[in-house]
This record gives structure tokens, C-alpha cells and sequence, in this order.
């Protein structure tokens, strides 16, 4: 079953409640980008606004650090009652500690690379998570363009997970669509991320049936 997580940074944020809701009744799971403008050139929301998506969120909260040292924000993510947890393999000195952190804190935990951070750099970590994120565009900023190589990338990955007989799930974040879903689950993607094609359609629901291969 494929997952598929809309990126709350694509909402219209003057009527988030009713983004919230549309996400409640069609989708699986809340993808929450938070930036720090260091680890990545941009800023996007913080706590205020995962606590006000929290209160009325009926499905888990997904959330994506792209921020320097994450270790310092694990306990308050947890508080705000954030399931899924996941960083950048680049942003602490010891990703398998904040790993342990998450996991001790209740949360799921994920870590994530950039297109240009070679998969065999997540070999290490895999037995400590629950998913993998792999970027399908450079984190930070929404509405880029899918990467190709992403496809070899996921099935590397998933290769690699088959053999060492894990059941981590591997998510795929940044351009996805329903025109690159169907190619990304062959390959062995689990959770789809999609801000943009999900809440720039006139029809989201659609969009998120047809990701889902329904
Ligand atoms: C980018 C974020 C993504 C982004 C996806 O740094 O991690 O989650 O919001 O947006 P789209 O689907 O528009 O590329
Ligand atoms: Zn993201």
C-alpha cells in the first residue's frame, strides 16, 4: 500500500483548517516542512503552526527537519504529538544518536538525504529507522522539479533493505505527481510526499486516488 503524505508548505495557510480537513478525509499522512534558513535558504513555519495543524489532524504528523542540529527540537516534536520524525544525515554530528533520541521520545524515526548524497551514506543508519527519506529536488523550497535519477535511487535503496530483510519504508519528497507515482512505487517507494500537485489541483482528492494507484 503506498502512503501518500501532502505537504502542508503548499496549503493556502489563510484557510488551513479546510486543507487540514481535505487531508483527514484523503490522504494518510500530515508532511510537515520545517526550515531553519541555515540548513537550507529558506524559512518556512514553525511549532505555532504544527500546534494549530495538531489540534485537528486526524491522521499522523509527518515531520521533515531540515534544520541544523534537530537534537535540540526532538522532545518539543513529541509534545506536539508528531508521530514521524526525520532529519537530514547532514545537519548533526551523530545522526544514530538523534535517531535513538526520537525512537526514546515515541516518535518513528527517518533520515533524509539530498539528491547529491550518495544512498550507501544511509547503509549505516537503515537498522535504526523506521523510514528513509530520499529528495527527489535540493530541500527547501516547494514546486521544483522532480530529479530523474530519483528513480535509481529508490531502487537501490529498497534493494538494500530487501537484503538486509528491514522493514524500513522509503519515502520520496520534492516534484512528485501523479505523472512520476506509478514509475516511484515500481521502484519501491512506500510514501509519497506531494505538496504542489496535491494543493495547486482544482481537485486534490483526484490527484491523491490517483498516487495511490486506486
Ligand atoms: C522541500 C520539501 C517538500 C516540498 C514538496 O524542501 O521538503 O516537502 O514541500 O513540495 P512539492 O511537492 O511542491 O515539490
Ligand atoms: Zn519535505
Amino acid at each position: 500500500m503506498t502512503l501518500i503524505a501532502p505537504s502542508m508548505l503548499a496549503a493556502d495557510f489563510l484557510h488551513l483548517e479546510k486543507d487540514v480537513r481535505m487531508v483527514n478525509e484523503n490522504a494518510d499522512l500530515f508532511h510537515l516542512d520545517i526550515m531553519d534558513g541555515t540548513f537550507v535558504p529558506n524559512i518556512s513555519y514553525g511549532f505555532p503552526v504544527v500546534e494549530a495543524i495538531a489540534k485537528i489532524a486526524e491522521k499522523p504528523l509527518d515531520a521533515h527537519l531540515m534544520i541544523v542540529n534537530p537534537e535540540k527540537y526532538v522532545d518539543r516534536c513529541a509534545k506536539l504529538g508528531v508521530s514521524m520524525l526525520s532529519f537530514h544525515l547532514n545537519a548533526t554530528e551523530n545522526p544514530a544518536d538523534v535517531l535513538d533520541q526520537i525512537r526514546e521520545a515515541g516518535m518513528s524515526p527517518g533520515l533524509a538525504i539530498n539528491p547529491d548524497i550518495p544512498v550507501e551514506s544511509l547503509f549505516p543508519y537503515m537498522e535504526k529507522c523506521d523510514y528513509l527519506l530520499l529528495m527527489s529536488v535540493f530541500a527547501g523550497f516547494g514546486g521544483q522539479k522532480f530529479i530523474d535519477t530519483t528513480y535509481d535511487r529508490v531502487a537501490q535503496l529498497k534493494r538494500e533493505i530487501v537484503a538486509r530483510g528491514l522493514d524500513c519504508l522509503i519515502q520520496v519528497d520534492g516534484g512528485v505527481s501523479a505523472s512520476n507515482s506509478a514509475k516511484l512505487v515500481e521502484c519501491g517507494a512506500d510514501i509519497l510526499v506531494a505538496g504542489s500537485a496535491v494543493f495547486k489541483s482544482d481537485d486534490p482528492a483526484g490527484v491523491i486516488t490517483a498516487m495511490k494507484g486506486e
